[in-house]
């Protein structure tokens, strides 16, 4: 088989790497996982809160995110238990100025700590691996988990903005957050990012 026989999402799955935490594993997206991925999606609380997640949520729109994710400047993971029970999505885009760090979980696997400990090892594998110098996010002013999240993740606020909702057809006001390779630097080697959860 030449290289160019090899179907491309091999090289995509490929180039996408296996994390693994205390509770979690996180990997890249296949197509067999997109029934699981749309049933978790397909709820109102979760695209109201992220800016591309459309509602309602089909199966068609799973397999879509399956064969188009981590084609362009991204690096998304589907998060898992480690019995492989898929739980919810984390990943990073990067567009050359920024790298923004996004994250849903289905509503079942809420306030057990998992998007904490997902963010964080996406943020480790983007100072380690992919020579972040530093990532952005953003929550709803209204989605206080998700400010707790990336507070328990070390990220600083930075300022307000406003950010375009898929879901909402419109524009919702945001804050912002960031946390650059010292902060993060720091908060290892004091071993804080621990002791916050
Ligand atoms: C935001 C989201 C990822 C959080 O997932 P999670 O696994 O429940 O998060 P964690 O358990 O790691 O942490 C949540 C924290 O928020 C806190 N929290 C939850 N609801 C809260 C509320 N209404 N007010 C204040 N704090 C709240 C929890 O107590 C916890 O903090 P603690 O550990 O200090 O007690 C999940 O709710 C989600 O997927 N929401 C919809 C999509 C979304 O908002 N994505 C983020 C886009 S910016």
């Amino acid at each position: 088989m030449t290289l160019l026989e090899i179907p491309a999402e091999t090289f995509r799955e490929a180039s996408i790497p296996v994390l693994e935490t205390e509770r979690l594993i996180l990997r890249a997206p296949r197509l067999e996982d997109a029934k699981t991925i749309a049933m978790l999606a397909n709820d109102r609380r979760i695209a109201e809160n992220t800016a591309r997640i459309p509602h309602p949520y089909k199966l068609a729109d799973a397999r879509d995110f399956v064969a188009t994710v981590n084609l362009a400047s991204e690096t998304v993971f589907l998060v898992t238990l480690a019995n492989e029970t898929v739980i919810g999505a984390c990943g990073i885009t990067q567009d050359g100025k920024a790298n923004e760090i996004g994250y849903w979980l289905g509503a079942r696997h809420w306030g057990k700590g998992y998007a904490t400990e997902a963010v964080r090892a996406v943020i480790d594998h983007a100072f380690t691996d992919l020579d972040c110098e530093a990532l952005q996010s953003a929550a709803r002013v209204t989605n206080p988990a998700s400010r707790r999240v990336l507070e328990k993740c070390g990220f600083q606020w930075t300022g307000v903005g406003l950010i375009r909702i898929r879901a909402l057809n419109s524009s919702a006001p945001i804050d912002r957050f960031r946390i650059d390779r010292g902060l993060w630097a720091s908060l290892k080697s004091w071993g804080k990012m621990h002791r916050v959860a």
